[in-house]
């Protein structure tokens, strides 16, 4: 006990003034104000094929992972028809103590949903490679209920269900929300903006030596007016399982 109490004076000597608080007030983390977020509006793209022929919302295949880039060339999302009608309003929450309603699911059945498939935790995300996070339809070895999407560079799982809050593991906030809009008319899904806590800044400045390898200057380029939906079989050669 005693030499535990002097290596901790010892590492005191080297900060003096964060030791002092952490003798003064332990444990007790700073509350972080809630603030109401706005929806961030981006480009409204037409959902197309590969062959850029308009996607009709009721062609989607449940529980199935497609991707597409939005709303820049190089950050990807999921949409996902989950198969049953989602709640319409859930309150989230980021991890910088930002607020906002998620607005649940588009479609006849409201059972279609996107999210930004840059995992809030380390940035982990699905390229030409691997994916390391995708939607899990079934139990896995990180998740006994399925229909999750888990990202296993380091076992965080997020509810598509309920605006893809964490679940489990280290993640310190919901996936951010890609805003969808259904045309009732056409059966053609938009996507129109995000919602939530957005990390492409973080995404860029992470990667963008990769990015430059792989893309020149396009990384950061707005899309417009089509966005490509694949499956993520086609755009990522292999999918991690954990
Ligand atoms: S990067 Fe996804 S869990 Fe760490």
């Amino acid at each position: 006990m005693e030499t535990t109490r002097r290596k901790f004076i010892e590492i005191c000597v080297a900060g003096a003034t964060p030791c002092a608080a952490m003798a003064a007030s332990p444990a007790t983390p700073a509350a972080i104000a809630s603030t109401p977020l706005t929806a961030k509006k981006y480009n409204r793209v037409k959902l197309v094929d590969i062959d850029g022929k308009a996607i009709k919302a009721k062609s989607l295949k449940a529980h199935h992972n497609y991707v597409f880039n939005y709303p820049y060339a190089s950050t990807p999302c999921f949409l996902l028809n989950l198969d049953k009608a989602l709640p319409e309003k859930v309150s989230m929450k980021t991890d910088t103590g930002g607020t906002y309603d998620w607005p649940g699911g588009v479609g006849v059945s409201k059972s279609i949903v996107a999210y930004s498939a840059i995992c809030a935790h380390k940035l982990a995300y699905p390229t030409p490679q691997v994916s390391f996070i995708s939607y899990r339809p079934q139990p896995s070895k990180i998740n006994a209920r399925g229909q999750v999407i888990s990202c296993c560079a380091d076992k965080s799982v997020y509810d598509p269900f309920i605006g893809a809050r964490v679940v489990s593991g280290p993640a310190p906030q919901p996936l951010a929300a890609i805003l969808l809009e259904h045309d009732a008319k056409t059966d053609e899904l938009f996507a129109i903006g995000t919602f939530g806590g957005e990390k492409f800044n973080e995404f860029f400045q992470k990667y963008d030596f990769k990015l430059s390898m792989e893309m020149g200057d396009k990384a950061k380029d707005a899309v417009t007016a089509t966005a490509k939906l694949t499956d993520l079989a086609a755009y990522s050669t292999q999918t991690a399982q954990c």
